[in-house]
């Protein structure tokens, strides 16, 4: 499994980048919004951190297929590693039709069923993303998704990859691995939660002890 950053904050990305832990980005409109930054310009600066795919999700307003398409066309012309953010609705369906027949990769956003990812893959999606922690939030088990959704997938040979979304904290992330997601997008909090452990940081420190009570500071 593959590991994407959940976010629009560009300090966070390049953070995660420079370790090498991650090899592309989401952002959704909720987390524009939370920078304050037009779109254009954030998603340009973003392309220049990640070499790779980096998801652009249409207007939240944006409901019909027609208008999907021309946001995404503009969306897909601002990088090549572009990927247009799709709802799950009919009229985003059509939207993810048209796209991926003009070769525009798509990522189908708020999946909360297998049914609703076997037919954004049926209509020509990249990526699907089921979203774990929403689904866990209404007692539904959000990982068990991703297995039926991965299971599915590989008995119809689907091409169409698996983003595991929504995710809170590690242990999401291990079962997602398990499960068969392709790819989990974490928020910077999470990595920086899979990074530490306590022990970890007490061997760091018994190591250092050691050696100073030793050697001293040389
Ligand atoms: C995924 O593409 C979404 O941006 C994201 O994972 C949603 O996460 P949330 O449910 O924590 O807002």
């Amino acid at each position: 499994m593959k590991f994407f950053i959940d976010t629009a904050k560009v300090e966070d990305i390049k953070k995660a980048n420079d370790m090498g832990v991650i090899c592309g980005v989401t952002t959704n409109p909720s987390l524009i919004a939370k920078e304050g930054r037009v779109f254009e310009e954030v998603i340009k600066e973003i392309t220049s951190i990640v070499d790779g795919p980096i998801s652009g999700e249409v207007k939240a307003t944006t409901t019909d297929a027609e208008g999907m398409i021309t946001e995404g066309r503009a969306i897909a012309a601002i990088h090549p590693n572009m990927v247009v953010k799709i709802p799950m609705t009919a009229e985003g369906l059509k939207a993810v039709k048209v796209l991926s027949a003009e070769g525009i990769k798509t990522n189908v956003t708020l999946i909360f069923t297998p049914n609703q990812a076997l037919l954004a893959a049926r209509a020509g999606a990249t990526y699907v993303s089921p979203f774990l922690g929403r689904l866990d939030d209404i007692s539904v088990d959000g990982v068990e998704l991703v297995r039926q959704i991965a299971e599915i997938f590989a008995v119809a040979d689907i091409p169409t990859e698996i983003i595991a979304a929504s995710v809170r904290h590690p242990m999401h992330v291990t079962a997602c691995a398990a499960a068969g997601a392709d790819i989990a997008t974490v928020p910077y909090k999470v990595i920086e939660q899979m990074i530490n452990h306590p022990l970890t940081t007490a061997g760091i420190e018994k190591f250092k002890q050691d050696y100073l009570a030793v050697f001293g500071d040389k």
